[in-house]
């Protein structure tokens, strides 16, 4: 390993607090656009757990160094911006050292960016290791990739939501045109399929269906009905 790749390996490393998990962990992983965001934090509302989003992070540190100009392709240069990042995410709040971020990490510029963040070994331990401490203290539902598999090996209760990636683009189309955006379903669909691939592929930390998950694929359901099914699911595992 290189001199500066074990400086930012160093740097990266967090305070020594207690990651124990006390709460219950359900994780929710899947593809881009199988509404695990909507389902995930309405799941958590019915039970009363705390909701977490993880791809808020990688985007996070996508902002960050869009913001401080700082070379995507350069590993240990993001690496280094993450060690120094104050990174918080609430219910309703994206923080980045006190900074509300919330919307400025949705753009498609962050979206462009963020795979950057998200395939770089050492940004995952770092941020695998911030989720387990935000989600030690709390009954949590946690949204991701690899939530089920790498980040809570041990949760209580998995799931991998997932829809045909023609259902996905569909469903992705409407919401950027009711911003205001006109894309075709195709275009929606191109850049989905070089998602779902860089999020198979990455070397760590790519999505993947934890053996002991339940998938639910959400063709033809209802934004409440997918919201009812987890909560049976989740309700059966406690
Ligand atoms: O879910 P999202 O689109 O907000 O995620 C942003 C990016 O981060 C996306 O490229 C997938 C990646 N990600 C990841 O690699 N691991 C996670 N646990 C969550 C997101």
């Amino acid at each position: 390993m290189a001199a500066a790749q074990r400086n930012a390996c160093r740097r990266l490393q967090l305070p020594r607090l207690s990651n124990k998990i006390v709460g219950m962990i359900v994780t929710i992983d899947g593809p881009a656009g199988a509404g695990k965001s909507s389902a995930a934090r309405g799941v958590a509302h019915r039970l009363g757990f705390r909701f977490l989003d993880t791809g808020a992070m990688y985007r996070a540190v996508a902002c960050a160094a869009l913001q401080r100009g700082v070379d995507l392709n350069d590993g240990n240069a993001l690496a280094a911006l993450t060690a120094e990042l104050e990174i918080e995410v609430t219910e309703d709040q994206v923080l980045l050292d006190g900074q509300d971020v919330s919307r400025a990490i949705r753009t498609s510029e962050v979206t462009a960016a963020v795979k950057h963040v998200a395939d770089n070994p050492n940004i995952r331990s770092h941020l695998v290791r911030l989720q387990q401490r935000t989600a030690h203290d709390h009954h949590t539902v946690t949204e991701g990739r690899d939530q089920g598999t790498v980040a809570f090996p041990n949760a209580e209760c998995k799931i991998f939501l997932t829809a045909t990636p023609q259902e996905r683009a569909r469903r992705r189309q409407a919401d950027l045109e009711a911003r205001g955006e006109t894309v075709s379903v195709d275009e929606v669909l191109q850049q989905q399929n070089l998602r779902d691939q860089q999020d198979a592929e990455r070397e760590v930390g790519r999505m993947a269906k934890a053996e002991d998950a339940v998938e639910v694929i959400t063709d033809g359901m209802t934004a409440s009905g997918v919201i009812d099914a987890l909560e049976a699911i989740v309700r059966s595992k406690m």
